[in-house]
């Protein structure tokens, strides 16, 4: 059977895909399987690799280039007897459209479906719909940029009405920290808004709160497994981009030091929001969690940072699934 390995990708999480994807093309068990290198540059371009039968070289993998690759049309990845493993981040890959894609062009592929992924990529989405079912969510604002074009006392009334500073504003549709910024004041606020819609035409300004954060591991179809909570311990005011993969200032501790019933509240707050948004196959649920242990969910991630440092493959390895067997596990969960 052939794996068809999805990686890079149109997102400013180009580099963590190829970080992840690389990690995984040494743990695939190439005793069953072929994997079939297909990787998206930045620009959007397909370049079909080198078809591996073993673990590569990390320049078999980092280095394709139009020189090195061939250049294929978008999608034109059919194959009999193959699934595709759509390893992106954010938007173009873990949103939807790929999956989308995928679906049109009827091949199996791991992780969520089109519905799941977008609203997951979604921050207000993914608000408004566990806002329904009663999962405990920070306090926010949603701005389009029209009504940001139109009124922007307008939009600063309303969240200092409905918000206290410090606030969080974010893209809507980002992952990994990109374009999100923390604000004290009306000035802050009105910069992080500009930043974040650089990169989106819908912001979410939350409520910032003083909390850690704890993150869950969810795995499977119509059985839903979780995993004990990690924590992101940090020794920076927030987990931005920078420290999150450029200076290395943060240490995951596995398991969480939080009480039990913290730790099954969790967990159990994580499965009830993946069935929500009919999520399949894994992702990671992120949680802040408040000094009188009140939890709020921050957001679903249906494609996480999958190196072998990342909080998502450690938390199975935790759980007794060990790397290779945790994405053994993903593919046939793909082919149910
Ligand atoms: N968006 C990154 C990859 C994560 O959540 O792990
Ligand atoms: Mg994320």
């Amino acid at each position: 059977m052939k794996i068809v390995a999805l990686y890079g990708g149109k997102s400013a999480e180009h580099e963590i895909s190829i970080l992840s994807a690389y990690s995984m093309l040494q743990a695939f068990y190439y005793e069953y399987y072929q994997v079939q290198l297909v990787y998206i540059t930045k620009e959007g371009t397909w370049l079909k690799g080198p078809l591996l039968t073993e673990a590569p070289t990390a320049e078999e993998v980092l280095h394709l280039t139009e020189e090195t690759a061939t250049k294929i049309k978008v999608g034109d990845i059919v194959e009999e007897d193959a699934v595709v493993f759509p390893i992106l981040h954010g938007p173009n890959g873990e949103d939807g459209t790929i999956q989308g894609l995928l679906e049109t062009i009827n091949m199996p592929y791991v992780g969520t479906g089109v519905l799941s992924s977008a609203c997951a990529m979604d921050k207000i989405m993914t608000k408004h719909v566990l806002q329904q079912i009663g999962i405990p969510q920070v306090p926010y604002v949603a701005v389009a940029k029209g009504e940001w074009k139109d009124d922007q006392e307008g939009v600063f009334d309303y969240c200092e009405g409905s918000l206290v500073y410090p606030m969080f504003i974010k893209p809507a549709n980002m992952g990994s920290s990109v374009g999100i910024s923390k604000a004290e004041t009306r000035e802050e606020l009105q910069k992080a808004i500009d930043l974040a819609f650089q990169y989106d035409r819908r912001v979410i300004v939350e409520q910032g709160i003083d909390a850690r954060e704890i993150e869950v591991g969810v795995l499977g179809n119509d059985e839903v497994r979780t995993t004990v909570p990690g924590e992101i311990v940090k020794d920076v005011a927030f987990y931005d981009y920078e420290s999150k993969y450029i200076d290395n200032q943060v240490t995951l501790q596995i398991p969480a030091d939080i009480p039990e019933e913290i730790q099954d509240k969790a967990r159990e707050l994580a499965k009830k929001s993946y069935i929500a948004l009919d999520c399949s196959g894994l992702s990671r649920c992120d949680f802040f969690l408040t000094n009188n242990n009140e939890l709020f969910l921050n957001e679903l991630n249906t494609m996480p940072g999958f190196t072998p440092f990342s909080m998502y493959p450690l938390l199975w390895k935790e759980m007794g699934l060990k790397y290779g067997d945790l994405i053994e596990e993903l593919i046939q969960l793909a082919l149910m």
